[in-house]
């Protein structure tokens, strides 16, 4: 397994008292793999990610990724948010190259290769535009061509495509798998949106309420290239109605804080 999440634990201290977000998570990707995650909103997803980027230390339990303890922020992950979160002073050609500074000098190598991001997520000419004369969709572009850059093994992403419109969702979907295929990158991928996970993934892991843990797991068994094609096959209807469903059985979810409260 390339990622390794082993027995996992969270517990945020707040003001209100302690706030359990994970309790005894465990899966594992396999180099390669884009797995989704899927659940309620403050299930834990983005504790989670946050987790696996070494950001924060799980409470108990352990996170490895090819074979080593995660224990910090680590070069070999990308991360892609749901908003693009681009620098407005930067162009589009700097902000893809600010985590290649943030590690050292650019080199001319690195500053080709970011030229190269931008053509494959379709932004070739707007090198030199500043983000705010860029749609939402073309902001997130940025952010995967950025993330790519340093050439993670790992590629995390917080629901990328959340914040656009339909269309310019579904134009993204096929992007990140063209972007994607043929890279050999693992990707664990969180979204809210169950056509989005079945179109995408491998596998469909599927968190309860909070305190979150994987209450289900569903392999996408469609074959590959996806394409808007798929969506018309019957098997990408059936998976569809059997994640509706699983979120229909879960109870309500617990407020925030209600463990402190007898
Ligand atoms: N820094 C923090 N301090 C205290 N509690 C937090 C913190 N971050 C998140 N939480 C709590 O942990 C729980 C899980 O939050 P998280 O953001 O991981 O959920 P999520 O599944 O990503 O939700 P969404 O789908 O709405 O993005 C929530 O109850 C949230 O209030
Ligand atoms: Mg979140």
């Amino acid at each position: 397994m390339h990622l390794e999440v082993d027995s996992v634990s969270l517990t945020y201290r707040t003001t209100r008292g302690p706030l359990q977000a994970l309790s005894g998570l465990s899966f594992g990707l396999a180099e390669g793999e884009f797995v989704s995650v899927l659940g309620p909103s403050g299930c834990g997803k983005s504790s989670l990610l946050r987790l696996v980027t070494g950001l924060l230390p799980p409470s108990q339990g352990e996170i490895r990724l090819a074979g080593t303890r995660v224990e910090g922020p680590r070069q070999d992950v990308g991360i892609v948010f749901q908003s693009a979160t681009l620098l407005p002073w930067k162009t589009v050609l700097d902000n893809v190259l600010v985590p290649a500074r943030a590690r050292g000098r650019v080199t001319p190598a690195q500053r080709e290769d970011a030229r190269q991001w931008l053509r494959a997520v379709g932004l070739e000419g707007f090198e030199s535009h500043y983000p705010d004369e860029l749609s939402g969709g073309m902001q997130q572009r940025v952010g995967i061509a950025r993330a790519m850059l340093t050439d993670p093994r790992l590629l995390l992403m917080d629901e990328p495509f959340a914040a656009l419109d339909a269309m310019t969702r579904e134009a993204m979907m096929d992007e990140l798998l063209r972007v994607w295929s043929g890279t050999g990158k693992t990707v664990l991928f969180i979204t809210h949106s169950i056509p989005e996970a079945v179109y995408l993934s491998d596998r469909v892991l599927v968190m309860g309420p909070r305190p979150g843990t994987v209450v289900e797991e569903l392999v996408i068994d469609l074959p590959r290239p996806r394409t808007p094609a798929t969506m018309a096959d019957p098997r990408y209807a059936a998976l569809g109605v059997r994640l509706r469903d699983r979120f229909r059985a879960m109870p309500a979810h617990t407020p925030a804080g209600s463990e402190s409260t007898p």
